[in-house]
């Protein structure tokens, strides 16, 4: 029998491409979810995707711990989580920090709580780029300070640093995935980002102007200290993200600490806004109209992982470039116009 794997948060982008790869994999799993910023149908196309492979879904939230003892209870001993659980704009944490606190620090503690209760102290923990804060050198690597500059930001380290205390106090296996920005989708189109309302990020903003759901991209800022003046980013392809779950937790079952394990998921190959435009346009022959516009408050010239720790200690690297990133994104959204609230 596969190992059992509880996952917060498996109904989310990242959540749902790492569910199938698990389950192909062979894991069982439980996925708690409650489905404040995602649908469970994304968990039917992932178990549809899968064939007959195990999924069971609790819906709950993870500040609760009976939705949580719930979850651990639908098998005899889970063996390891992959917490997803979280709010994540960072626009809306400036304006809502308790909420922030709450969901992403409350929540991973409460977790915690739980995973003592029930005897389970291995976890992958996603955490992000933006807890490097505004950097000056390049690559980032994964010993420099953090400096978070934002509530989202300030969450994630946090977190990290309760997930440290932890392994401090006993026999915890932690490993922390620090996300550069993760793109594209499932190359069968029937799972992929389903931002609500007017999308906030790059890509999914690109795809909908391709669909004609949108006139024009803004590009913010074009005065950025950056070769053409854009901001620069590490993309990645979300299914090279949803493998990187897989080695994170087979290494936490084989190896003997030290822990915790902190690794940046990312290519270490930075592009700028008008790098990914033009990156659209070759792969999807689609023109995208765009205005450069203001810089857009809080952003930073440039973030680019260095992801040589994730290549030595997980052999983890990205195998898919920018024109499969595109080419996967573009086909979810022309098979989901409206995302999953399209229905099937
Ligand atoms: C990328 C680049 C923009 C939209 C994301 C998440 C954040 C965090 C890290 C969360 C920037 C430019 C964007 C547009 C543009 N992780 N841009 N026009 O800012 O790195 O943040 O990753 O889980 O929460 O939001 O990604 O895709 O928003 O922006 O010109 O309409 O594209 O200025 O340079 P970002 P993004």
């Amino acid at each position: 029998m596969g190992r059992r794997v509880l996952i917060t948060g498996g109904a989310g982008f990242i959540g749902s491409h790492t569910c199938l790869v698990l389950l192909e994999q062979g894991y069982e799993l439980i996925v708690l979810d409650n489905f404040d910023n995602s649908s469970p149908e994304a968990l039917h196309r992932v178990q549809e995707l899968a064939g007959s492979k195990q999924l069971a879904v609790v819906k709950g939230d993870v500040r609760n711990p009976d939705d949580l003892d719930r979850a651990f209870q639908t098998v005899d001993q889970v063996d390891g989580v992959i917490h997803f659980a979280g709010l994540k704009a960072v626009g809306e944490s400036v304006a809502e920090p308790l909420r922030y606190w709450d969901v992403n620090v409350n929540g991973s503690r409460v977790l915690a709580a739980a995973m003592e209760r029930h005897d389970c102290r291995t976890i992958v923990f996603s955490s992000t780029s933006t807890a490097y804060g505004e950097p000056e050198t390049f690559p980032l690597r994964e010993d420099m300070a953090t400096a978070p500059v934002h509530p989202y930001a300030q969450t994630k380290v946090a977190v990290e640093q309760l997930l440290t205390a932890l392994c401090s106090s006993g026999p915890w296996r932690v490993a922390t995935l620090r996300y550069f920005n993760p793109v594209g989708a499932h190359p069968s189109g029937r799972i992929g980002e389903d931002p609500l309302g007017i999308p906030n990020n790059l890509f999914p903003f690109i795809t909908q102007v391709a669909a004609g759901r949108r006139e024009r991209l803004n590009v913010f800022g074009q005065d950025y200290p950056t070769p053409d003046g854009t901001g620069i980013r590490d993309y990645l392809h979300v299914m090279d993200l949803a493998d990187a779950h897989g080695v994170a937790l087979e290494h936490l079952w084989e190896q003997e600490p030290p822990y915790p394990l902190t690794l940046n998921i990312g290519t270490g190959r930075g592009l700028s806004v008008l790098e990914v435009v033009k990156g659209f346009e070759a792969s999807t022959g689609i023109s995208i109209p765009y205005d450069v516009v203001e810089r857009r408050a809080g952003d930073v010239p440039r973030l680019e992982a260095c992801p040589q720790k994730a290549k030595e200690i997980l052999g983890w690297s990205p195998r898919r470039g920018l024109a499969e990133m595109c080419r996967d994104g573009w086909t979810w959204q022309q098979a989901n116009p409206m995302g999953y609230r399209g229905g099937t």
